[in-house]
């Protein structure tokens, strides 16, 4: 790596974008608006009240007439689409069902559901005339009760009742961390019954949403045959794609495997015989996702869909309801996980089975099982995967999705055993604690056990008595618990662009996004690192589907996968500038071989003398670029490797149980992660924290609550879904051990965004546990549950 004393990588860097984000002037999806004046028409989506059934007739006449209402789309009138979706589901999609095409379709899968779109010269108009569309349905029953579906006999088992059953989905991977599966190593019934001591614990993990600041909004316009949207999202390259698959922009079949995301962008161009694409994303800046944004939703495409019929700019913007039901979320789920272990509390079996609800039109699946096969170290494991659809829409990823809701379970049960065991809950993960995933391949670079003295540390773990209900400060009850933490380190290929300018600064582009880790500043860093420019010289802009290639910014991959491609891109850029300087007589490298030429701190030095390597491109009079790309052409974990990849941690966490009410507070968590190589400690540490909060929500407050009558969420709001505030943050410690991980990538680094998430809710738990003596074993642990 070309490091050197003053590099910028691994010190902590303020974000270069926070000024235009304190100050306003940072533009999301629904603020370019000003760009398009009067001509801008605004957009309003009705939903459906029924959760299941048939549309009867939608009464539109109403509408129609109210003041400014340009047009009322419904599946009656809407054109119809070609939606060529199956040609294209990128990972995070639902690999088996259809996607909702909304408009498409007088079916009602949930409610909620978009059954028509309102279109008025303003919002206001658009808002009141949406209240005034009359949708009959012809209902059917409704299901959305996990716990009595689950009941259910296998689809595979009993065919006239297919209800529950295995992801359709056969794991991709031999290492088991890949897709879900059923799994099973050694005879992990016989040794749990024969076990001296056992756990059997069922765990559950409530409906949670991914509802960032900034709700998923949409401006869609037409010129001619092309399309540019801006809209909120993670992955600008798969909105482009979808949108031009939806409207058929692009007929052909085209192989959108990721690995072929490049080659397909050429081959579509040239079958075309235009020279621009089809269609244009734009999404500068993305105000908080995680993960609901990795996919392109119904209201995107209705946003096309009225401007291109409207030959208008239009502008939908989901309301705060509707984003409850719009873009995903963690689906409920339930554990049952039992763990036995011999007298010194090595774990002699693992089984954990889980059903997870996901909708009547989707088969959507999680890494739910992946920490049970790779945490500890066992010779006997199950894992088991139902499936279980519901009237709810499609679950979909949200920050560690699966890890969050099974690594919980399995936290939880291994402070059961420890408790049954007699033994310390620390001292039961160190003495589990693994080199090797299940099947044998070791790990990459695991310093876990670092993790662990550093926590232990810093909460003051040795002071912690063991018994339940022993510590205690007038009247309040204090607990002291700790979880593990696991993710997956994954890499996708990449691709980057370099332009080193003639006055002296560089421009690097890729069609990344940043929902907040700090995309921006980070990549502005491995860029000035590696052409040796202070950061102010460097510009690095995402956001834009015209950018080289980048994959899905989610699954904690962007440093490790568009890092290397940034880095890639400037060291092409500067072989460019090497080859320009040996040519140019006015240079000192004048008539040296290229290949014994080198940069160092921003100078080019050869055999004959050095130079400045803007120096070369100023006197060059224009620009010099070069793109590159970088990584697998799979995801990581899916490569047959020497090497198991994952992100360790722990969390310990402090908290404070009101005896006479039960209140439950969590006063200080602190968690320590490796995750390899940490470019921007500042960034890194607040990601943590964020994770954190975000897990202290799950353990504590949030639950989207689906009413049993009427199959919606009775808590659509934040007034009544709570999530975590200031008031109820704690003191949070973020610390990072370990070493670069170059066996994963040229910057080693493994990325931090979703492990920082994964471990909190079971640290909180396992401490009110060791508070109050009550396991809570469903979530949210609410003060009821420890009067
Ligand atoms: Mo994340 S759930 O991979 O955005």
């Amino acid at each position: 790596m070309n490091t050197h004393p003053t590099s910028v990588i691994g010190q902590s860097t303020r974000r270069v974008t926070g000024p235009l984000k304190v100050s306003g002037q940072a533009t999301y999806a629904a603020e370019f608006s000003k760009d398009f004046g009067d001509e801008l028409a605004h957009a309003v989506i009705v939903n459906a009240f029924a959760a299941s059934g048939r549309i009867t007739s939608i009464d539109i006449a109403e509408a129609e007439a109210a003041s400014g209402v340009i047009r009322v789309f419904t599946h009656e009138n809407a054109p119809e689409l070609p939606y060529k979706e199956p040609l294209m589901r990128p990972q995070v999609q639902p690999q088996v069902g259809d996607p909702l095409r909304p408009l498409q379709t007088d079916q009602i899968y949930f409610s909620g559901q978009a059954v028509a779109v309102v279109v008025a010269e303003s919002l206001e108009e658009a808002e009141h005339a949406a209240t005034l569309v009359r949708v009959h349905v012809d209902e059917t029953p409704a299901d959305t009760d996990l716990h009595a579906a689950r009941q259910r006999p296998l689809a595979e088992e009993k065919q006239d009742t297919p209800r529950v059953s295995a992801p359709k989905k056969p794991a991709e991977n031999a290492k088991m961390t890949g897709r879900p599966a059923d799994v099973t190593v050694g005879d992990p019934d016989a040794a749990f019954e024969s076990a001296a001591h056992t756990v059997d614990l069922e765990i559950e993990v409530k409906t949670l949403v991914n509802n960032p600041i900034e709700p998923h909004a949409t401006i869609a316009w037409w010129e001619g045959s092309h399309l540019t949207v801006h809209d909120k999202n993670q992955w600008v390259d798969n909105a482009r794609k979808k949108l031009a698959l939806a409207f058929g922009i692009r007929e052909q079949e085209i192989d959108l495997k990721v690995d072929a995301l490049n080659k397909a962008k050429d081959a579509v161009e040239d079958a075309l015989g235009v020279e621009e694409s089809s269609v244009r994303v734009v999404s500068p800046f993305t105000g908080g996702g995680f993960g609901s944004g990795l996919r392109t939703w119904p209201h995107t495409f209705l946003a096309a869909l009225a401007a291109r019929e409207l030959e208008r700019p239009v502008r939908l913007v989901l309301s705060r309801q509707q984003m409850f039901n719009s873009v995903g979320h963690r689906p409920h789920n339930v554990n049952r996980v039992r763990l036995g272990a011999d007298a010194d509390g090595r774990l002699q079996s693992v089984i954990h089975e889980a059903w997870q609800e996901t909708s009547v039109y989707e088969e959507y699946t999680m890494n739910l099982l992946n920490t049970t096969r790779m945490a500890y170290a066992t010779s006997n494991l199950r894992t088991t995967y139902r499936l279980v659809p519901l009237n709810v829409q499609s679950p979909t990823s949200m920050r560690a999705p699966g890890e969050a809701s099974g690594a919980h379970a399995l936290e939880l049960s291994m402070d059961a055993l420890a408790y049954e065991i007699g033994m310390d809950p620390l001292e039961l993960r160190r003495r589990n604690n693994s080199t090797h995933d299940v099947q044998g391949t070791p790990f990459s670079s695991k310093h876990l056990a670092e993790a662990y003295d550093l926590g232990a540390e810093r909460i003051g773990w040795a002071d912690r008595t063991m018994a339940p209900r022993s510590m205690r400060d007038g009247d309040d009850l204090i607990g002291l618990g700790v979880s593990s933490a696991f993710y997956p380190a994954n890499r996708l290929k990449a691709s980057a662009s370099a332009r080193l300018r003639p006055d002296g600064t560089a421009q690097i582009h890729s069609a990344s996004s940043d929902m907040g880790p700090g995309t921006y500043v980070s990549m502005t860093m491995v860029a000035a690192d590696t052409l040796g420019l202070p950061m102010e010289k460097v510009e690095f802009a995402l956001g834009d589907s015209d950018f080289p290639h980048a994959p899905v910014h989610g699954g904690s991959m962007t440093m490790a996968s568009v890092g290397p491609a940034v880095k890639a891109a400037c060291e092409a850029a500067v072989q460019s500038a090497i080859k320009v300087a040996v040519d140019d007589d006015a240079s000192p490298l004048a008539g040296a071989k290229a290949s014994d030429v080198r940069l160092e701190h921003g100078e080019l030095i050869g055999p004959g003398g050095r130079e400045p390597l803007m120096d070369v491109v100023k006197r060059h009079g224009e620009s010099i670029e070069a793109t590159a790309s970088s990584g697998p052409n799979k995801l990581q974990m899916l490569m047959p490797s020497d090497y198991a990849f994952h992100s360790y941690g722990c969390v310990f966490a402090r908290v404070r149980v009101d005896s006479r009410t039960g209140e439950p507070r969590v006063e200080k968590v602190v968690a320590v992660n490796d995750v390899g190589k940490v470019i921007n400690p500042k960034t890194a540490a607040s990601q943590t924290i964020g994770g954190v909060v975000m897990g202290i929500g799950m353990a504590l407050m949030e639950e989207a609550v689906l009413d049993p009558v009427y199959h919606r969420y009775a808590n659509d709001s934040f007034a009544e879904y709570h999530v975590v505030t200031n008031r109820d943050a704690p003191e949070i410690e973020a610390h990072f051990v370990g070493e670069p991980d170059y066996k994963l990538n040229p910057l080693g680094a493994r990325g931090v965004g979703e492990i920082a998430t994964v471990g909190t809710s079971s640290a909180v738990v396992n401490a009110l546990y060791h508070a109050t003596g009550v396991r809570a074993l469903d979530l949210p642990a609410t003060l009821d549950k420890f009067l």
